[in-house]
């Protein structure tokens, strides 16, 4: 299994985003994890395409390698949003599938631009959308907080969201990344491994420390 580390900017300074992505890049970030919140399906705002792309040039490695800039949209409505991420460089656009009238159109939307799609699960929403579509998509992210804000504590369904997830992506025998998002720690990040996880948003556990490395390889230990 190989595990990703997908730091969340949204607790990173946005006085210096450009800078705090080469920083975390460099501590071992394997993608970069783009929140944007429009206050009307989340109760927060965040950035949006422009600033995406400004970003973009940034998402590389010292040798000059991209590193995957991982868009989650928290809006309503999803279809024109997401084209304009696509247009802005997003690696992967995932939405939450209870913020779009036509969830199969808004996948198609995604990859009619060549970019890799992702649904979304809120700590109580039902996977039941997965039945129809599972097959048209390239990630699962599970919410393991309720979206909006950064900071919150780990909510403990999400594993066994995440085991049934699993289950359902073995059964389709595709390549099908599962994220989780939301209170992921160096003291959690095992649990959620365990429960099928393969790639571990982090935001406030990476951005609240001043050595970004010491975090991520302190995840990295604990997962391996
Ligand atoms: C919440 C966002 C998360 C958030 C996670 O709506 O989707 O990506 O940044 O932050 P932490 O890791 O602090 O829970
Ligand atoms: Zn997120």
């Amino acid at each position: 299994m190989t595990f990703r580390i997908a730091p969340s900017i949204l607790s990173a300074d946005f006085a210096r985003l450009g800078e705090e992505v080469k920083n975390v890049i460099a501590a071992g970030a394997d993608w970069i994890h783009f929140d944007v919140m429009d206050n009307h399906y989340v109760p927060n705002l965040t950035f949006g395409p422009m600033v995406c792309q400004a970003l973009k040039p940034h998402a590389k490695r010292a040798d000059g390698s991209a590193v995957p800039v991982d868009v989650h949209l928290m809006v309503q409505p999803v279809d024109a949003i997401a084209s304009a991420f696509a247009d802005a460089g997003a690696d992967l656009i995932s939405f939450h599938p209870d913020a779009s009238h036509h969830v199969h159109r808004s996948i198609q939307v995604i990859k009619s631009k060549g970019v890799k799609a992702g649904l979304v699960f809120n700590p109580a929403e039902a996977l039941d959308v997965l039945d129809w579509v599972i097959d048209d998509i390239d990630l699962i992210l599970i919410m393991s907080v309720n979206p909006g804000f950064g900071g919150q504590s780990f909510i403990d369904s999400a594993l066994r969201k995440t085991e049934a997830v699993r289950k359902r992506i073995e059964a389709t025998g595709r390549d099908i990344r599962l994220e989780v998002d939301g209170g992921i720690k160096i003291e959690n990040i095992r649990r959620v491994a365990d429960a099928g996880a393969d790639t571990f948003v982090a935001g406030s556990a990476i951005f609240g420390k001043s050595d970004y490395k010491a975090v991520i390889d302190a995840m990295r230990l604990a997962l391996a």
